[in-house]
């Protein structure tokens, strides 16, 4: 979607509000990872989700977004991202992605996790695993004095030299008032481009990774993406700061737990 605003820098008491919007969505998906079980409907996770966030004093970031539905999206195992929860019941086997963003005090968290339902494949093991290293490559370029596509070309270099494919059509984003701020941030492409990244900016990183095909289609539903080729497909995203003492990951748990 294109984005037309300047690049919102952050004062200090606004990457607070981010932290607290963005503790409570790790502690969530944390949750919702324990929920996630064989047997489980993918709607009864967005339930779950929705009363945590409001039991907490937060809003749901998605439920109304550009019309979406639901609070959380619910992706298995081929469908990329934007999955609609359903009556759909998690089997032994699938590999499941959770979407998450909550609204506190009128700033915005947002994070992703993909799991594993029950024992999967070495194959979707290693999916899950590359995915969450190239987020974590991503966020060691996230450093004030590099680029912001020394974030995305880290991505790129970590999941193709693993021998998958990155997912071009969705990008990551800036986060703050609003869920999609400028800068977008491909998770494609050489380094060195695009804006210099500074302390105040907070970006949500979330590197989509296709097992086959990067190439993407939508559903009927309007929402759903999966892969052109029905291969697995993973998503891991953190909200995080940019600081003078280097990237701070704000969507972790009280305790200090993430992914
Ligand atoms: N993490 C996704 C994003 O940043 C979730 C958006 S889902 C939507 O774009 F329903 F809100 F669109
Ligand atoms: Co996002």
């Amino acid at each position: 979607m294109p984005l037309r605003s300047p690049i919102e820098y952050k004062a200090l008491w606004e990457v607070d509000r981010i932290g607290r919007a963005s503790r409570l969505v790790a502690e969530a998906l944390l949750a919702l990872r324990e929920e996630s079980q064989p047997g489980v409907r993918t709607e009864d996770l967005d339930r779950f989700a929705e009363a945590l966030l409001v039991r907490r004093g937060a809003r749901p970031a998605f439920k109304g977004y550009r019309g979406y539905p639901f609070t959380l999206c619910t992706s298995v195992n081929e469908e990329v991202v934007h999955g609609l929860p359903s009556e759909r019941r998690l089997q032994k086997g699938d590999i499941l992605s959770l979407d998450l963003g909550a609204i506190v005090d009128g700033y915005y968290g947002d994070a992703a996790i993909t799991i594993a339902v029950g024992e999967v494949s070495p194959e979707a093991s290693r999916l899950l695993q590359v995915t969450r290293e190239a987020l974590h490559c991503g966020i060691a370029q996230a450093v004030a004095g590099h680029y912001l596509t020394d974030i995305s070309h880290a991505v790129q270099r970590h999941v193709e030299s693993n021998g998958f494919s990155v997912v071009r059509i969705f990008v990551g984003h800036g986060i703050g008032k609003a869920l999609h701020e400028e800068p977008q941030i491909p998770n494609f492409g050489p380094q060195g481009h695009g804006p210099l990244l500074k302390p105040g900016m907070v970006l949500a990183i979330e590197p989509m990774v296709n097992a086959g095909t990067h190439e993407v289609i939508i559903l009927e539903d309007r929402w759903t993406a999966v892969s052109q080729d029905r291969s697995l497909s993973a998503h891991f995203e953190h909200t995080v700061a940019i600081t003078e003492n280097g990237p701070e990951i704000l969507t972790i748990s009280e305790s200090g737990e993430g992914w």
